[in-house]
């Protein structure tokens, strides 16, 4: 695999960029390629021991957020990051992506094509769980002024015209392309094509590597399909995506191509997502089903996964057992036997000394060795006169739309001018009239 990697390097010439980059984005990646010795431009990335530690604000005590992870991700494949909440999974992408918190310490290795690298904006794009966006701006013009932002003065208005264009179409965004955002008083699109923007803003300027945090959460099954879909088609593209996924139903379980499957900031797996629960050849068999936890026949295999290693399901299983005894006790299904304190440690320990381990070890090994190439943008490539042209012009557009921002202030501001200007109205022009009516009142009079 190794070898043939490296042949893959060094077969990639100066000219050409490797599957996944789109015409256009070619002719903007070209100008670097000239003047730069560009080998393959896709991203591996490997992660070895990687441990996070946070301090906790008072006392300063300390505790491992992630623990020892070793792991790889690598271009044409989907890796997906699951887990119950609070396993680590913002953290360890967090952590790939270098932009922890500041009370977060890391140790241990992140090699993006075998180097250190600091993933600028261009390379790695992070598509965060909420979405910000302008409410009051359609689909097409929030992509458009992105790109407005972005993409190099150089390209001509109908070349970023056609590569928003593309973006829309890849992200399935047609049929709203027109149609607002939406925001407090506004309807506009739905959730899950406010994520489908989200992401089509970040695939603009098309990043070798991709991370998402919990791109379908409370989008429902259809949707969350249809968004995981696109994110399979983009790393299908020579793209290398990794996405943390919450409770995914069983279609969008079989779009994924690797799982890392955590709890409580430790590896309960890694390696191919279908052999976690079934035999992919003759040789091996269902991780789950060596483990001791074998993924009943009609039951989703995520689901299984999530219920082995989320200690919370003790406490389901106590409430039920409270209101449904007789029909526990008939079970034989060993997760009723033992809790999931204990499950989550045999199946760590089996993890650590399975062959998935081993592969998953010596494949990082072979990655880091390979030394590609890491295509940085550096940043917005638009002139900062364009920059603000364009930001003026958004915020200009976004005022004159928003009610509550601007015609909501207007009318507040006529009121209140009128009541301040109607104080002295009728007062009178003479001179000793205009005096403070006190001294007109009977008391004051001589
Ligand atoms: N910077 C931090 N400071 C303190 N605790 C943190 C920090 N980052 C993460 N944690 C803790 O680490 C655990 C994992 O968090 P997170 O990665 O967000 O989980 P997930 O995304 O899987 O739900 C949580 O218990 C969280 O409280
Ligand atoms: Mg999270």
């Amino acid at each position: 695999m190794m070898k043939h990697a490296a042949m893959e390097i060094e077969s990639s010439d100066k000219g050409s960029l490797g599957p996944g980059l789109s015409p256009l984005s070619e002719t903007l990646w070209r100008e670097k390629t000239n003047t730069e010795l560009i080998g393959d431009v896709s991203a591996r990335l490997t992660w070895k021991d990687l441990t996070v530690t946070v301090t906790l604000s008072t006392a300063g005590e300390t505790q491992n957020v992630l623990e020892g992870l070793t792991g790889y991700a690598e271009p044409g494949t989907f890796t997906a990051l699951m887990g119950p909440s609070g396993s680590g999974k913002s953290t360890l992408l967090d952590a790939l992506s270098g932009r922890l918190a500041a009370n977060a310490f890391l140790s241990g290795t992140v090699l993006l094509n075998g180097r250190k690298a600091n993933l600028s904006f261009g390379t790695a794009a992070y598509v965060t769980q909420d979405d910000n966006l302008i409410g009051t701006l359609t689909v097409r013009e929030t992509i458009s002024y992105s790109a407005q932002l972005r993409l190099p003065d150089k390209m001509s208005p109908s070349d970023k015209e056609a590569l928003v264009e593309s973006t829309i179409v890849a992200m399935g965004l047609q049929d709203c392309a027109d149609t607002v955002i939406g925001n407090w008083h506004l309807r506009g699109i739905s959730g899950g094509e406010k994520r489908r923007v989200s992401i089509a803003l970040e695939i603009l300027m098309r990043p070798r590597l991709l991370f998402l945090d919990e791109p379908t959460s409370g989008l429902d099954s259809a949707s969350a399909f249809f968004v995981t879909q696109t994110l399979r088609a983009l790393a299908r593209d020579g793209r290398t995506v990794i996405a943390s996924i919450h409770q995914p139903s069983s279609e969008v379980f079989e779009l994924f191509d690797q799982l890392y499957l955590l709890s409580g900031g430790k590896t309960v797996y890694f390696g191919h997502a279908s052999a976690a629960y079934e035999a992919i050849n003759l040789n091996s068999a269902a991780f789950f089903a060596q483990a001791g936890f074998p993924c009943p026949a009609l039951r989703n295999p995520s689901d299984h996964f999530l219920r082995c290693i989320n200690s919370d399901f003790d406490k389901v299983k106590a409430t039920l057992k409270g209101s449904m005894k007789l029909r526990f006790e008939a079970s034989d299904d060993p997760l009723d036997k033992i809790t999931t304190a204990e499950a989550i440690r045999t199946l760590n320990e089996y993890y650590r000394t399975s062959q998935h381990s081993y592969a998953a070890i010596q494949k990082v090994d072979d990655i880091s060795k390979i030394k590609g190439t890491v295509l940085d943008a550096g940043g917005s490539q638009a002139s900062f006169f364009r920059q603000s042209y364009t930001l003026t012009k958004r915020s200009l557009i976004n005022m004159s739309r928003d009610f509550g921002y601007y015609w909501l202030r207007l009318v507040i501001y006529i009121v209140v001018t009128i009541c301040i200007g109607t104080i002295y109205l009728n007062i009178g022009t003479v001179g000793n009239k205009t005096q403070f009516p006190l001294e007109k009142t009977p008391l004051t009079e001589k």
